[in-house]
C-alpha cells in the first residue's frame, strides 16, 4: 500500500517507520521544512527513532510539505498537534488548516483515519465538512474514521505493533477500512461501532491517569503533614494483586496529552451544560503541584539557614518524562519560573534538552552544577544518572521522582 502520514512528530514518525518496516510505501508530510529536509537526509528527531532505523527505509519513507503527494496515497493519516487556546479550549487550527489542504488533493476511494486525540465529534463535526468541501462524499465517495494513538514515547516494552489499536469509521465500510489498514502494522486492531466512541476511550485512558496521578500528588501532600513515607504507603498498596492500580506522585503534570486532553472532553461537555468535575479537580490539583515542590525547595533552604533569593538551585531534568527531550507543559518550566520570580539564581542539567531559550539556559555539566549548588532538585529522572554521586555531592537534595529511596542520607529530601 502507499500511505501518507500528515504531521511526522511524536506520533506520525513512529507511525510511518512502522508502515515502511511492514514493506509499505509512506509519504509523510510535514509543515515544518526543517523535519522534512532532516528525514530525507536520515537524520530522526525523535528520541524513540534512531537514525540507523531510518537508513534502511529510504526507498520507502520520503517526506515532502507538498500536499499533491498525497494525491496518489489509498490511505492519509492525519497526525497534527491539538493543544489548547490560551483560555484553555481547544485549538484544533492545526487539524483544520491540514484538513483543508488535504480536501484539495482529495481522490475517490481514499481512506482517511484521524489519530490526533480530541474530543468526541471532532471527525464527524470537524474534519468530514471540511473534507467534503473537495464535493466528494464521506462514507460514500471517501472513507473516514478515527484511530486514537496510544504511543507512549520512550516504552520499549510495548510497541505500535504491540499495543492494541481502536478504530472506529463513520460508516461501517469505512471502519473496515481503518481495520484492514492497521492489521498491516498491529496485532490487535479492536472494532468500535463510532468514531466518537474511539474520541472518547482515549480521553478516557488519559483522564483515567490525570485523575489518579491527582489522587498520589494530594497524598503525597498529606503524608508530609502526617509524617508518613508516601513512596512506602505506595509500594505497600501495590503488593495487593487486584483492584490497585500504582501511580505515583511527582512535580506536575507534563507533556502533550495528560495536561491537555482532559479539558478536550470538558469543553464538549459545557456544550451539553455538562461540567465534569473529576477532569477539573485533578488539573487543578496538578497544575498546583510545581508551586508546592517550590514551597519544599524553599523549606530546605530554609533550615540550611538560606533564603530562595540569591541561592545557587540545580534542576535536574527538564523534560516532562525521563529518556525524552519533550519539554511541552512540562511542570520544570513552571518549577524554573516561581523559583526566578523569588529571586533564585536557577540552573539545570538535562542531557536531553540542551538549550532553554525561554529562560536563556543551557543545560550544564552535572557534576560541576552538583559541586557548585546549594541545592538540587530531582524534577525528572533520567536514566543513567549515579543518584548516589548527586546525593554525596550536592549539599541539599529534594527527589520530587522518588528515585532515591535506597540512599539513607540527611542532606535528602523527599517528596
Ligand atoms: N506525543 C504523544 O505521546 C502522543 C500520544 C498519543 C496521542 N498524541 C496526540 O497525537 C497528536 C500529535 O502529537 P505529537 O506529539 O505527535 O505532536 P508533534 O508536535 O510532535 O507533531 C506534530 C507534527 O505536525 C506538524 N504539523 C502541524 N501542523 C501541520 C499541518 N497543517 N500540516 C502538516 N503538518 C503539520 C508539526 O510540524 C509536527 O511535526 C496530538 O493530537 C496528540 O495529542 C500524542
Amino acid at each position: 500500500m502507499k500511505i501518507g502520514i500528515v504531521g511526522l512528530g511524536y506520533v506520525g514518525l513512529p507511525l510511518a517507520v512502522a508502515f515502511a518496516e511492514s514493506g509499505h510505501e509512506v509519504v509523510g508530510l510535514d509543515a515544518d521544512s526543517r523535519k522534512v529536509e532532516a528525514l530525507n537526509a536520515g537524520n530522526s528527531y525523535i528520541e524513540d527513532i534512531a537514525d540507523d532505523v531510518l537508513a534502511p527505509l529510504r526507498e520507502r519513507l520520503g517526506a515532502t510539505t507538498d500536499h499533491a503527494a498525497l494525491a496518489s496515497c489509498e490511505a492519509v493519516i492525519i497526525c497534527v498537534p491539538t493543544p489548547l487556546t490560551g483560555s484553555r479550549e481547544p485549538d484544533l487550527t492545526y487539524l483544520t488548516d491540514s484538513a483543508a489542504a488535504l480536501s484539495s488533493v482529495l481522490q475517490p476511494g481514499q481512506l482517511i483515519v484521524l489519530e490526533s486525540t480530541t474530543y468526541p465529534g471532532t471527525t464527524r463535526e470537524r474534519l468530514q465538512p471540511i473534507l467534503e468541501e473537495s464535493g466528494m462524499a464521506a462514507g460514500r465517495d471517501f472513507h473516514l474514521a478515527f484511530s486514537p494513538e496510544r504511543i507512549d514515547p520512550g516504552r520499549t516494552d510495548y510497541t505500535v505493533r504491540t499495543t492494541p489499536k481502536l478504530v472506529g469509521g463513520i460508516t461501517a465500510a469505512c471502519t473496515e477500512r481503518a481495520r484492514e489498514l492497521y492489521s498491516l502494522i498491529c496485532d490487535e486492531v479492536v472494532v468500535l461501532s463510532t468514531p466518537e466512541t474511539a474520541e472518547l476511550s482515549k480521553l478516557l485512558e488519559n483522564i483515567f491517569r490525570s485523575v489518579n496521578i491527582a489522587l498520589v500528588n494530594e497524598l503525597s501532600q498529606l503524608c508530609e503533614r502526617l509524617g508518613i513515607d508516601v513512596w512506602e504507603v505506595i509500594d505497600a498498596a501495590s503488593t495487593k494483586p487486584f483492584g490497585f492500580m500504582r501511580f505515583e506522585p511527582g512535580p506536575g503534570m507534563g507533556g502533550h496529552c495528560l495536561p491537555v486532553d482532559p479539558f478536550y472532553l470538558a469543553f464538549k461537555a459545557r456544550e451539553h451544560d455538562f461540567y465534569p468535575e473529576f477532569i477539573e479537580l485533578a488539573g487543578k490539583v496538578n497544575r498546583a503541584q510545581p508551586a508546592y515542590c517550590v514551597e519544599r525547595i524553599g523549606r530546605a533552604l530554609n533550615e540550611a539557614g538560606k533564603p530562595v533569593k540569591g541561592s545557587k538551585i540545580l534542576l535536574l531534568g527538564i523534560s516532562y518524562k525521563p529518556g525524552v527531550g519533550d519539554i511541552r507543559e512540562s511542570p520544570a518550566l513552571e518549577i524554573v519560573s516561581l523559583l526566578r520570580e523569588l529571586g533564585g539564581d536557577v540552573s539545570y542539567s538535562d542531557p536531553f534538552v540542551p538549550e532553554l531559550p525561554e529562560f536563556g539556559l543551557s543545560s550544564v555539566d552535572l557534576d560541576d552544577g552538583l559541586r557548585t549548588a546549594d541545592l538540587a532538585a530531582i524534577v525528572t529522572a533520567h536514566p543513567g544518572v549515579d543518584l548516589t554521586e548527586v546525593v554525596a555531592t550536592a549539599p541539599r537534595v529534594v527527589d520530587f521522582r522518588g528515585v532515591t529511596r535506597e540512599i539513607d542520607a540527611t542532606n535528602l529530601i523527599r517528596l
